[in-house]
């Protein structure tokens, strides 16, 4: 990466300290706000820049963009799942939690025959593979606290977006086609569904109808009334049947949760907390990264030695987060030691530079990787990270009947049977079992990267276990290898998590890599595992000026918007 890309991204200090979203912002530049969101797609990025406009701060454009992408992005955007926000508003960091919760009558071995076997597909495909949906009393209390526009005002594109409709992107309709497949029948996803096709307008009236709810109730345009009849309507149609009542619609709460905050080389780390695995990991990757800097000394960007060493890394992480993680209102996460950082270099220090180590017997989990992430910054130098799922490619396959949208298969993201693989290879233990009301173990990592306070850097991804590589590897690009943000979210990635044993999966070694590093990989002792993409992150960062830039990623149909505000 070029000498001033370099710079450009890590702004000089020394400049004036100004309530903006840059920092660091030399004098001529004092008093822009200026506001910038990286989304999943163009119609939910000019959602969220008409908020902006309009004067409202990262919370109510992050609020407007969730809801346009249930109804643009159906394949991951969602008010049928659930996730996570982490958010920095007046210099304050917080972290909202509004995951979908096993209901009431989920049993530990819900998923299991009479034998102990899992069954074939019921926590990934119909109604029985559904939580309780959060995303919608998780946006509306991100609204209460910290919104500044009218809940109907930011609910209304996404009711115009459906009733009008949208050219459905080519994309979009490949994925369609893909999930389709994945859940076992091109009808699984009923009419509207089947029908969409590029170039053809693509409306969806049932969803405008709830979302109208929505707008007008707040929640109960949800959880009460006809939307939850129509949800409990749904459970009993088809086999298995779903459990999911009136009641667990009503009692569902998101949570306020202390976010994991760490310094790293003198950046502010803000990321997700359990139920989420993703910031524990990310703070053990950062730091162990930086605790074994000889490691890493002289070793070239996406070398075989460079991702050797990252794997590495890696093995150790996923090998605490299937032991130790889960949700922390059942289970006692040991998150001050997990990230102490005696603990981290005695970990880190058997790494090997040459050969893997052996793989330890202990198992890390699988998920699903579909989910969708969004960045947002205001001029006020607010900012929110969010990152939400219906877990696999349109979830569950089940559409609401009547209600127009997706339910989730966030069931999957817990241990089946604890100990004992899926199907997916996922496993893990009683921290991750189930049970009635907790939450499954994500892998989301939405976070804010701070400077002296202020944002540096908003990002996140999706990729079930992926997300956490993504993000420490986008991370890594930008500080370690002064990469400006685009050329940092464009480069190749790859994934290790102990199980496949030895298994990188990577991204094609593409043009400009070095041809030798597939071989010498190979060499050590690792299979690799291609795929078509890793993670698919929505990064907002700084230049120089302190103003922001965008870096939605080339891999998928990201959009990055930037818009100067009118002051308030
Ligand atoms: N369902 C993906 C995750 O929560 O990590």
């Amino acid at each position: 990466m070029s000498e001033m890309g370099r710079r450009q991204f890590l702004a000089g200090s020394g400049a004036a300290l100004v309530p903006g979203i840059g920092l660091a912002v030399p004098a001529g530049a004092q008093g822009s706000r200026t506001g910038a969101v990286a989304t999943p797609d163009t119609l939910s990025a000019e959602v969220g820049m008409a908020v902006l406009r309009r004067g409202g701060n990262a919370v109510d454009a992050a609020i407007a963009i969730a809801l346009a992408l249930a109804v643009t992005y159906p394949e991951a955007g969602n008010i049928g799942g659930g996730g996570f926000m982490t958010g920095l508003v007046r210099g304050r960091p917080w972290f909202l939690d509004y995951r979908e919760s096993a209901p009431r009558a989920a049993t530990e071995t819900m998923y299991q025959a009479a034998d102990g076997s899992v069954m074939d597909g019921w926590s990934l495909v119909g109604n029985l593979a559904a939580g309780v949906p959060g995303t919608v009393r998780g946006l509306w209390d991100a609204h209460r606290r910290f919104g500044t526009r009218p809940w109907g005002e930011l609910v209304e594109p996404a009711i115009a977006l459906a009733r009008d409709g949208f050219d459905p992107p080519a994309q979009m309709v490949r994925i369609r086609d893909d999930a389709q497949r994945d859940l076992g029948g091109a009808n699984r996803l009923g009419g509207r569904f089947n029908a969409m096709a590029a170039g053809q307008v693509f409306r969806q009236p049932e969803l405008a109808d709830t979302l109208t709810r929505i707008a007008r109730q707040g929640p109960d345009g949800f959880y009460a009334g006809e939307t939850a009849d129509l949800i409990v309507a749904q459970m009993a149609r088809g086999m298995p049947r779903g459990i999911i009542t009136a009641a667990d619609l009503a009692a569902y709460r998101a949570r306020w949760r202390r976010p994991i905050e760490g310094r790293w080389r003198g950046l502010g780390v803000i990321t997700a907390p359990p139920p989420s695995s993703g910031g524990i990991a990310l703070m053990q990757l950062l730091t162990m990264k930086a605790l074994r800097d000889d490691l890493f000394a002289g070793v070239p960007h996406n070398s075989s030695r460079y991702i050797h060493l990252m794997a590495e890394l890696c093995k150790r992480v996923f090998a605490d987060r299937a032991q130790y993680l889960g949700d922390p209102d059942y289970w006692q996460v040991p998150v001050a030691r997990l990230l102490d950082r005696a603990y981290l270099a005695r970990r880190a220090g058997g790494i090997d530079p040459l050969r893997p180590s052996p793989t330890p017997s202990i198992r890390p989990g699988l998920e699903r990787p579909q989910t969708t992430h969004f960045s947002v910054v205001d001029g006020a130098g607010n900012a929110v990270s969010n990152t939400y799922t219906i877990n696999g490619w349109y979830g569950s396959g089940v559409v609401v009947e009547g209600a127009g949208f997706l339910l989730n298969n966030e069931m999957d993201d817990f241990s089946s049977a604890p100990g004992v693989p899926n199907q997916f290879g996922v496993v893990g233990g009683a921290a991750n079992a189930i049970a009635p009301g907790k939450r499954p173990l994500s892998s989301m990592t939405p976070t804010i990267l701070t400077r002296d306070g202020a944002p540096w850097l908003v990002l996140g991804s999706p990729g079930g276990s992926r997300i956490i590589t993504t993000v420490f590897q986008v991370i890594a690009n930008v500080v370690d290898h002064q990469m400006d943000l685009a050329s940092a979210v464009a480069a190749q990635r790859f994934h290790h998590q102990l199980l496949p044993e030895d298994t990188i999966f990577t991204e094609p070694f593409g043009s400009g890599a070095d041809p030798r590093v597939e071989a010498e990989l190979t060499a050590m002792g690792y299979r690799l595992q291609m795929q078509d993409y890793v993670g698919d992150v929505a990064a907002i960062g700084r230049d120089v000026s302190g103003s922001p830039i965008v870096a939605p990623d080339p891999r998928a149909r990201g959009a990055g918007r930037i818009a100067t505000v009118d002051a308030r």
